[in-house]
């Protein structure tokens, strides 16, 4: 209870009980990975549907582990996900699990209002000492930051994981001009926790890797609407002639239309050095995909079928 008092929280924050808001792609594999490194972490989203589907993730993915893990003994798999699912709770009331959070890790729908909204009411009952981060993919942390009191501002950054985060190793620490740098070493020693490689960076459109991945990706878009080459081609042009893991169309869809098309449409109306680019136009098949509900593979269906 001191800690909730102190005036002036320069020191180091002890990470115990993480709450991750969002349970879809990125925030069940946040999850996922605190729960397997020991914290305590409570999992929020709108609805008991939701919550299970994220579950389902966490699930799954915890199988390939455990399979792996325990070749020989499915009840020694069972044990093993077990341990680790007594780490995680879930909840549809935002505002409870926050009251005794070390960490919120917010991961709801890429959208500025709504994110804004939920860290305001947040910051009314989380904790002096609790530190706020987002895992947006592309908005300015420090208009999500000014959603909540002066005192937390200082105690606000982003949080940048990778899809799918069971597997990626990197984090981007976001820092703000604001931000404490204490709370900094706090996150890159969370991340450290979590067995992830983190990176430092500033506060700019996609930090550092959705500012090189979302205008390639786009293009990729732009060059098969000009009728240059078939989605399939770019792909396996990519794969063979650069080495990337995923070709441009299979990784939008692994991403999430909606989400890329949220990235890129903001960064074209308002990205700082970005408005208004070429770099940034949008595209009309991303547009029409989205308007039809084929989403990526998290619907069953983008540019591909699954
Ligand atoms: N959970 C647990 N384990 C998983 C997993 C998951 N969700 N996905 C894959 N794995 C494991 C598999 O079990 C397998 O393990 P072993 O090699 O030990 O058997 C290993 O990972 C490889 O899996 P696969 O053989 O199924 O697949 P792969 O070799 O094709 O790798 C991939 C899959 C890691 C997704 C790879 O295709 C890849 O790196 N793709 C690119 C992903 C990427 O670029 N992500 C960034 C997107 S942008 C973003 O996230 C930022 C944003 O803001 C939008
Ligand atoms: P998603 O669509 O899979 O999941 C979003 C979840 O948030 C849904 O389950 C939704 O019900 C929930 N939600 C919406 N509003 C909420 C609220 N007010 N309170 C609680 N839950 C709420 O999206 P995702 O791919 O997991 O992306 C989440 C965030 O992570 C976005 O900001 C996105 O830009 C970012 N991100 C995405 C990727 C990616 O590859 N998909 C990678 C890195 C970062």
């Amino acid at each position: 209870a001191a800690l909730l008092h102190t005036t002036a929280p320069a020191a180091s924050t002890p990470i115990k009980n993480v709450v991750v808001y969002g349970s879809g792609l990125m925030g069940s594999g946040i999850v996922q990975v605190a729960a397997q490194n020991n914290f305590q972490v409570t999992m929020v989203d709108l609805s008991p549907e939701m919550l299970n589907k994220g579950q389902g993730y966490i699930q799954s993915s915890l199988q390939r582990v455990a399979r792996k893990k325990f070749a020989d003994s499915e009840t020694q798999q069972q044990q093993f996900i077990d341990e680790i699912m007594t780490r995680v709770k879930t909840s549809t009331d935002p505002m409870a699990p926050a009251e005794s959070a070390d960490l919120v890790i917010e991961a709801i729908v890429e959208n500025v209002q709504t994110k804004r909204n939920l860290f305001s009411s947040l910051d009314a009952v989380a904790p002096r000492h609790t530190i706020f981060t987002s895992n947006t993919s592309s908005l300015p942390i420090a208009r999500l930051a000014e959603a909540t009191a002066p005192e937390r501002v200082s105690r606000f950054a982003g949080l940048h994981f990778f899809n799918p985060v069971p597997q990626m190793k990197l984090v981007e620490v976001v820092q703000t001009p604001q931000v404490d740098a204490v709370v900094v070493d706090d996150l890159v020693n969370f991340c450290l926790a979590l067995k992830k490689s983190p990176v430092r960076c500033k506060d700019t459109p996609g930090f550092i890797v959705n500012r090189l991945l979302v205008p390639y990706m786009m293009e990729a878009m732009r060059l098969v609407e000009r009728g240059e080459a078939t989605p399939e081609d770019v792909d396996t042009a990519m794969k063979l002639g650069a080495g990337y893991p995923m070709g441009p169309f299979q990784l939008a869809d692994y991403v999430g239309l909606d989400t890329m098309k949220f990235i890129n449409d903001g960064w074209f109306k308002e990205g700082e050095g970005l408005a208004g680019k070429e770099l940034v136009s949008p595209s009309k098949t991303l547009d029409e995909l989205v308007k039809a509900g084929k989403l990526g593979r998290k619907s069953g269906e983008g540019f591909y079928k699954y």
